[in-house]
């Protein structure tokens, strides 16, 4: 059964659906390492989960969360110890020879009960001055490993924006420390890693000037669900809660929603049983409707979209955040908008004559983001969610 989940990860049977992309992944790991695209909230740390939960046969997968890591020997460090937290990774990593004899007092004083604290602050101070070589060396331990080893690392753009932010040099070195020990063929034998993220990864890359430290990825975009999916996870999801609806009701809620993006549907639907639960009405499509005007775009169900506004500050710049919030305003407005009106919004919030290529960036940037979306047939841009557009709206444009 698929459980009602609204904001963390899913697992087990709460994760409906990508059976196929799931697949994919576990056939492409055969012969590459991965770089998962996509923007939030589509599901990609549930992703991630699943591979860990259910390992294919002679795969050991681990989970990393990179977000908050602002070192390369941080990075090193957090390897180390889930390494650290498997009986036959353990094995291998401290019968190494030359494993830091300190730390390895550590973890056999605790077999049971491995104080990760101490072993991390140890590991650090070991890795401080040294963590290419030192890195290096314990990560290809693990080639003596039965099972192949993949590492999911999840948030990767932001742990590289963030350590570029304060050390950019080193950021390159890491760059490129990670693409060779990657393609390293006593690395790649045994190890994969998957590598996730919802900022746009390329563009972060391309203002380093180092796109090339990622060409030996093999993408893979996780995308909304296809309609057939959306329908039965929504009967799911009313099901698991003990509620039959009809393909009215279904219909509704796709159309509400516009893309078909799990979150928003889970949102919706708990939004939906809660209320008709709370007054005591039968759900009808009307029902579905006021909840969808009334309680997901309404202030109590603000804090699941406030991330979207407050994304924007991440972007580099303060001129790319004023000026996007000028554009998305605008947008909110209108179906659809020419390049060139918005140029000239851009302009306008940037207090510029000229600036092409950073109009071009920008857009890039809200592209990948999925705040809009271009359209080819007819060149113009429009928002990429109609929820989200429907939300900006409501607490950005009306406002005013
Ligand atoms: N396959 C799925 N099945 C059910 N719900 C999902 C699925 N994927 C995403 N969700 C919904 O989206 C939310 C965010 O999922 P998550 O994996 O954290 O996304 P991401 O890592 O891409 O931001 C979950 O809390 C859940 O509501
Ligand atoms: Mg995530």
């Amino acid at each position: 059964m698929t459980n009602i989940v609204v904001g963390s990860p899913v697992r087990n049977d709460n994760l409906y659906g990508r059976e196929e992309v799931i697949d994919l992944i576990w056939k492409k790991l055969e012969g590459s390492n991965i770089l998962l695209a996509a923007p939030r909230r589509f599901g990609k740390t549930s992703i991630m989960f699943n591979l860990r939960d259910s390992p294919r046969e002679g795969f050991d997968v681990f989970y990393l969360d990179v977000e908050w890591i602002r070192k390369p020997s941080d990075f090193i460090v957090e390897i180390i110890t889930e390494l650290l937290s498997k009986d036959s990774t353990k094995r291998i990593i401290t019968s190494a020879r030359s494993f830091p004899k300190k730390i390895l007092d550590i973890i056999k004083g605790n077999i049971e009960e491995i104080e990760y604290a101490d072993i991390k602050i140890k590991l650090r101070e070991e890795l401080s001055g040294n963590w290419e070589e030192q890195g290096k060396y314990l990560i290809k331990l693990i080639e003596k490993s039965q099972n192949k080893v993949v590492f999911t690392v999840d948030e990767f753009p932001v742990m590289i924006h963030e350590m570029s932010e304060k050390n950019p040099e080193e950021t390159k070195t890491f760059l490129n420390w990670f693409r060779s020990l990657r393609i390293s063929p006593e690395v790649f034998k045994n190890i994969r890693f998957v590598i996730g993220g919802s900022i746009g990864i390329e563009r972060i890359l391309n203002k380093m000037d180092s796109i090339a430290t990622i060409n030996d990825l093999e993408k893979i975009y996780i995308g909304e669900f296809n309609k057939k999916d959306a329908e039965n996870f929504i009967i799911e999801l009313f099901k698991s809660e003990d509620v039959d609806v009809d393909k009215g009701i279904v219909n509704k809620i796709l159309d509400l929603i516009g893309k078909h993006i799990p979150y928003f549907i889970q949102v919706l639907v708990s939004e939906t049983i809660k209320e008709s639960r709370n007054k005591d009405i039968d759900i009808s499509r009307e029902f579905v409707e006021k909840v969808y005007k009334e309680k997901v775009l309404g202030v109590e169900c603000r804090t699941y979209f406030e991330h979207y506004y407050m994304r924007l500050r991440q972007y580099s710049e303060l001129l790319e955040e004023k000026s996007s919030k000028a554009i998305l305003k605008t947008l909110a407005r209108e179906d659809e908008m020419k390049p060139k009106t918005l140029y000239q919004i851009y302009l306008k919030a940037i207090s510029k004559t000229d600036d092409p290529d950073g109009f071009n960036y920008l857009m890039g940037d809200l592209e990948n983001d999925f705040y809009i979306k271009f359209n080819h047939e007819n060149e113009t841009y429009s928002f990429a969610s109609k929820i989200l557009k429907d939300w900006w709206r409501r607490y950005y444009v009306l406002i005013e």
